[in-house]
């Protein structure tokens, strides 16, 4: 008698848990080949369930060639079946490591939004709206470029807010950021090509160049980000990567000094420089400074995302190429991926020149603006000796203890406290060992009070 236990709470069917059950009872080989099974009444009997959920059952087996039948005889178990799955794949593990977040860890991850304050409402009745009102032609495919309502509105945008000057023409929507440095680098550097990064910079970035087949040098950064004066001048790189507007993690904004002698560099050496403004929106002292692409926009590409300002999950972002790369990038994001999500970037159009998004900014500025507030009071009752380092902006700060050589991760993980080291980040090491990135956006204000307590416990 074949018997097994089945459950009528899970997602499964019947049908679907009792073919999973014979599947996996072939694969082990305790149903070996050519052995009979039940009949489906026997197996109905057996397992309380209708003769159609298992004649169903069988069916799909029969189908997919686990069991064979013979006339007036009955169902056999086919011959060859008895095959060891693999128990949970490297890559699954990862995935479920990835996905896990201790509860009771408090993380200062940097450039994590508030994700809980996403308009919700907002969003729901603007994506509706534009569904509803779309033309069928909507829903095929589009051109890589990119929705032109979306790059109207994201031209008028940075034309008055950053100073970008950009016709919707060369404004090239991408998934994400990462998309536009990936294709970027995939462009303009062949296999092997030196590219310069700003150091320190984050892994998943060098991971992005290095991943499209780029070699990196790393450009020494200091309170002032990129200086020029370390570019190499006897060969040229294919681009210099910066972020100007706010150093990633060094928070440095870079005077207009340092902009002219890279756009002059990019200039003399016939390359480009990349500029990454992903989280500018938030500067909390004195007037954003206007991004370097309106120096030259022929030599600076202008990356920017609505992962910080809305949601990652959104995977939109753009990058305003000079007129030349434009087709060519074209090419590259159709064979890549063809376009991002239509009705997203629809939306997201509707969603700017209705004024919900200004609005969303000035809400999240507010709402950062006090959680740094409170982040940089716990620091300065809490640690003696410390500078913060960095402009007051976007949505982490830099800590340097300035009586300790090197953070110990081992203290802040017995704490329950997360958080990087500067030094990590670094390609030249020995400079950052002292210095700790705490993202503040996701976390509110009993969690920063608390996570400081923490850390005080774990650098005792
Ligand atoms: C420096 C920097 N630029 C840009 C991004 C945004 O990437 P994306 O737009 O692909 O989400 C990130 C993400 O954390 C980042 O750290």
């Amino acid at each position: 008698m074949l018997w097994f236990a089945l459950s009528r709470n899970e997602r499964k069917t019947l049908v679907m848990q009792i073919e999973e059950e014979l599947r996996n009872r072939i694969f082990s080989g305790q149903l070996s080949a050519d052995e009979q099974l039940p009949s489906s009444r026997e197996l109905a009997k057996s397992l309380g369930v209708s003769r159609n959920t298992v004649n169903e059952a069988y069916e799909q087996l029969l189908l997919e060639g686990y069991i064979y039948r013979i006339a007036r005889s009955g169902t056999y178990v086919s011959k060859g079946l008895s095959f060891q799955k693999e128990q949970g794949s490297i890559l699954g593990e990862k995935m479920v490591t990835n996905v896990e977040t201790k509860k009771d860890v408090i993380d200062f991850k940097a450039s994590q939004p508030a994700i809980d304050y996403f308009p919700k409402h907002a969003w729901a009745n603007v994506y509706k709206q534009v569904c509803l009102a779309a033309d069928d032609h909507v829903f095929g495919y589009q051109t890589a470029y990119g929705n032109m309502d979306l790059r109207a509105a994201i031209a008028n945008y940075l034309g008055r807010l950053r100073g970008v000057n950009a016709d919707p023409n060369q404004i090239f929507i991408t998934t994400g950021a990462t998309q536009a440095l990936s294709l970027l680098t995939r462009l303009l550097a062949s296999e092997g090509d030196v590219v310069c990064v700003e150091d320190p910079v984050t892994e998943e970035m060098r991971r992005i160049f290095l991943e499209a087949g780029a070699v990196l040098q790393p450009i020494h950064t200091d309170e002032h980000g990129m200086d020029p004066a370390n570019l190499p001048q006897s060969s040229k790189p294919r681009f210099v990567f910066t972020i100007p507007s706010h150093q990633f993690p060094l928070g440095a904004i870079m005077p207009v000094k340092r902009r002219i002698q890279l756009v002059e560099y990019a200039r003399k050496m016939n390359t480009y420089i990349i500029e990454d403004d992903y989280d500018s929106e938030f500067i909390y002292e004195g007037t954003p400074v206007q991004a370097m692409q309106s120096l030259d926009g022929e030599r600076v590409i202008y990356i920017g995302t609505f992962s910080k300002i809305l949601s990652p999950s959104l995977r939109i972002g753009y990058m305003v190429l000079p007129y030349h790369l434009v087709k060519r990038a074209e090419q590259q994001k159709w064979f890549t991926d063809r376009h991002s999500s239509s009705l997203e970037q629809m939306a997201l159009a509707a969603f700017i020149n209705e004024g919900s998004f200004e609005k969303h900014i000035r809400k999240m500025k507010k709402l950062y603006a006090r959680r740094r507030k409170v982040l940089v009071e716990a620091i300065n009752d809490t640690f003696r000796s410390c500078d913060i380092i960095g402009q007051a902006a976007g949505m982490h700060l830099v800590v340097r203890f300035k009586d300790r050589d090197e953070i110990n991760q081992k203290n802040l993980a017995e704490n329950k406290v997360k958080a990087v080291v500067v030094e990590d980040f670094s390609l030249r090491k020995g400079f950052h060992k002292n210095e700790l990135i705490l993202g503040y956006g996701h976390l509110n204000e009993m969690e920063i009070k608390e996570g400081v307590i923490r850390l005080k416990k774990a650098l005792q």
